[in-house]
């Protein structure tokens, strides 16, 4: 299939987009610093209505009240990480500072000026701390397993360590999040390069890469900001420590990079990478299409794409966004059309995306008992049961249905243990979507 000549055009860098880079810079910067206040508000609104209730609700609900105490102690414990993962982002990229050639005193004065919070980003840092699990928990090994390994398995297959030298196979990530498959694929001697352009990915990644040493050192609560459908109270405010490995263990001459920027804008080289693995990523794209084709161009004749997830397009009715929608057959279609050989193709396959597992009570039954269990009681679920039984059950978002494939391209260290971050392109996507929110359960009684 021929390209479209300039069907792309890359964007021209100048001063204005500088400056608008800096300014995003220091709205995501701004966005963590105001994570405590913002989530703090939220908890207090709670606390100050439980307050005008009457008293005989108030007493009933005093272990709630107490709950909230331990919600707000959380907030803190994350807002400890957060202080930590922003600490030295302004020297976060190897080849440029966001504060650009300014001094160190202009360069604080641009990190520690407050922009006015925006409420998607707070969503975003939340996102954040629930990928920290996803990535980097014992508790995420699960989901990783469903989701990484397929993709790790393949590469051992296509490129095996004993028939390779693996230094020399070069696998691209797009779309990296908080860089965990890259990290494991780089951990097998792989020549590995991530690329996130989300800055609060970015941040938080180059934290965990290049700032945690001992397993399990760090603590979060990720579902803190779950208020609601939780079974019990500490499903809420769960700890969960990170990171399960230490990052830098790394094989001694490890090639392992990641790099800042809009994929489609950073890999502008043809043929050079031998391998793309893609997880939950494709559906990013505003035009999926582009991103088939600048895979398909980047890799060599001969070089493998290895793909794994859903097709939730992120900008399906967001409003201001375009989007198109085709299925995984259309996609398909695509795929083939731009020259690529379908190698391995499974569908179906579940997956979860950051997700807590309490959100799951699976198929488990909950009699309410006691004194509880009454005419009262049933006449909240429906004036003709008597006996009140409430089914958890996974609804239909349990788990995501993601395709996987495997495709064959037949078309024609300064510091070591430091993984490096480059910045490469000049311009950061304003409002990326990284909030992974699915209904969990449905309850309904009998
Ligand atoms: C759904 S997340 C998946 C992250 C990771 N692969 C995982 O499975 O946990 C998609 C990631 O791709 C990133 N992303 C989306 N479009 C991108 C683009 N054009 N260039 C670079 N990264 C992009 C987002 O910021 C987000 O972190």
């Amino acid at each position: 299939m021929e390209s479209m000549q300039n069907a792309y055009p890359r964007k021209v860098h100048d001063s204005y987009e500088d400056e608008e880079e800096r300014k995003h810079f220091q709205r995501i910067v701004s966005a963590f610093r105001h994570y405590k206040s913002h989530s703090l508000q939220r908890v207090k609104k709670t606390e100050s209505y439980l307050l005008s209730l009457p008293g005989h609700h108030q007493k009933l609900l005093s272990k709630y009240k107490e709950h909230l105490q331990e919600v707000k102690r959380c907030i803190e414990y994350n807002n400890d990480i957060i202080r930590l993962i922003i600490k030295d982002v302004a020297h976060i990229f190897e080849n440029v500072s966001p504060a650009s050639a300014q001094n160190d005193s202009v360069r604080k004065l641009y990190l520690t000026q407050n922009t006015r919070p925006v409420l998607a980003d707070q969503e975003k840092v939340q996102a954040t701390i629930k990928q920290l699990v996803r990535d980097w928990s014992v508790e995420g090994a699960e989901e990783r397993k469903a989701c990484y390994q397929p993709i790790i398995d393949e590469i051992s297959n296509q490129f095996p360590l004993d028939k390779c030298t693996p230094s020399q196979v070069q696998i691209l990530v797009p779309g990296a999040g908080l860089g965990r498959l890259a990290y494991e694929i780089a951990r097998r001697g792989y020549t590995c390069q991530g690329n996130e352009f989300s800055l609060f990915m970015l941040f938080a990644s180059h934290f965990v890469l290049n700032k945690c040493r001992g397993i399990n050192s760090y603590q979060v609560h990720p579902w803190v900001h779950q208020y609601m459908n939780n079974l019990k109270p500490e499903h809420q405010t769960q700890a969960v420590f990170f990171p399960d490995v230490n990052p830098s263990d790394l094989p001694e001459n490890a090639q392992f990079s990641m790099t800042a920027g809009d994929f489609l804008e950073v890999y502008t080289e043809d043929d050079h990478w031998d391998c793309v693995a893609t997880c939950f990523f494709i559906d990013c794209a505003n035009n999926v299409v582009q991103f088939i084709e600048t895979i398909y161009k980047i890799l060599k004749p001969g070089g493998v794409w290895i793909n794994l997830g859903p097709l939730l397009y992120h900008f399906s009715d967001i409003p201001m966004e375009d989007s198109i929608e085709p299925s995984y057959d259309a996609v398909r279609e695509v795929i083939q059309g731009f020259g690529f050989h379908l190698e391995k193709e499974e569908t179906h396959v579940k997956t979860r995306y950051a997700q807590n597992a309490h959100e799951h009570f699976g198929s488990s039954k909950w009699k309410i008992g006691g004194i509880v269990q009454g005419l009262k009681c049933s006449n909240l679920y429906g004036a003709n049961s008597k006996t009140t039984i409430t089914y958890f059950t996974s609804g239909a978002h349990e788990a995501l249905y993601s395709f996987f494939f495997i495709l064959g391209h037949f078309s024609n260290n300064e510091d070591e243990s430091k993984i490096k971050f480059n910045k490469r392109t000049d311009s950061f996507i304003e409002e990326e979507i990284t909030d992974y929110e699915y209904v969990s359960f449905f309850s309904y009684c009998h």
